[in-house]
């Protein structure tokens, strides 16, 4: 159909005149969230007699998500640790104290170890641990090679013996010189990580794979995760 110019331009003026209008009286009764009154977080409240205006959590309060009551999976410890139990302790070569007993460190994983734990414990301790300990474990990575404290191998007596909940700990608490790594590597992917330094040291341990090929055997879990790396057909 045939419009001249003017009556097109006629008609959007009248468009623009009702929508103009309609936000008018929007403005008029709406009460948008972000100009209702409130207190800003950090602003003084005559209203508390602490004047904050940040109130702080009921106790016991736990966000959604987060109440990790499984101990010794957040936490690698044991429920009910002996209270007179202390931990051994012995001096190395460098004049340090050594840690050698964990009486409330658990001694077996809190979950499954299968293969795709290990890989994946592979992977993350690629990331964040070889750095510094070095893709075997010896204590020899990049950085330490450019002067950071050289850490213990993986390898020695006292960190084979040391249980799961130990390594966990240290990751979850750091250790020492070493930090920590809970904002890095959450709790199931630093299971993983432990389930793949088990995996280390029984490559320079053989007796470990036997020993605890038989113990999975017997029981259907293992110590350690040797057992699932060779019936898996191991690495890669
Ligand atoms: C920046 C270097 C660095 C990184 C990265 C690092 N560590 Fe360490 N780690 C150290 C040093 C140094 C020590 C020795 C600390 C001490 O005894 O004071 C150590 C000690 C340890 C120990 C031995 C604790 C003991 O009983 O003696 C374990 C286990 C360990 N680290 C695990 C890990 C794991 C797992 C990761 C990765 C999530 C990791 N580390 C990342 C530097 C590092």
């Amino acid at each position: 159909m045939y419009r001249n110019r003017s009556s097109i331009l006629a008609r959007i003026g009248l468009l623009a005149t009702v929508i103009a209008g309609t936000m008018a009286a929007g403005c008029g009764v709406r009460f948008d969230m972000q100009d209702q009154p409130r207190y800003k977080a950090y602003k003084q409240n005559e209203f508390f007699a602490d004047k904050l205006s940040t109130r702080a959590y009921p106790e016991g309060t736990v966000a959604r998500g987060r109440l990790n009551d499984n101990k010794a999976f957040y936490t690698g410890k044991i429920d009910n640790p002996n209270p007179n139990a202390v931990a051994q302790t012995t001096t190395d070569a460098a004049g340090n104290t050594v840690v050698t007993s964990f009486p409330d460190a658990i001694d077996e994983f809190p979950l499954p170890v299968t293969k795709e734990l290990v890989e994946r414990g592979r992977e993350r301790y690629n990331i964040y641990c070889g750095v510094c300990h070095g893709p075997g474990g010896n204590g020899d990575g990049m950085i330490v090679r450019r002067g950071f404290p050289r850490p213990p191998t993986y390898h020695e007596d006292r960190l084979r013996k040391a249980p799961v909940g130990h390594f966990f700990d240290v990751i979850t608490n750091g250790w020492g010189r070493m930090s920590s790594y809970a904002y890095q590597v959450q709790p199931a992917d630093r299971w993983a990580i432990v389930a793949y330094i088990r995996a280390l040291q029984a490559t320079q341990d053989p007796d470990a794979i036997l020993n605890s090929t038989a113990k999975a055997d017997q029981s259907g879990t293992a110590k350690t995760p040797a057992a699932a790396a060779t019936t898996h057909g191991g690495g890669k």
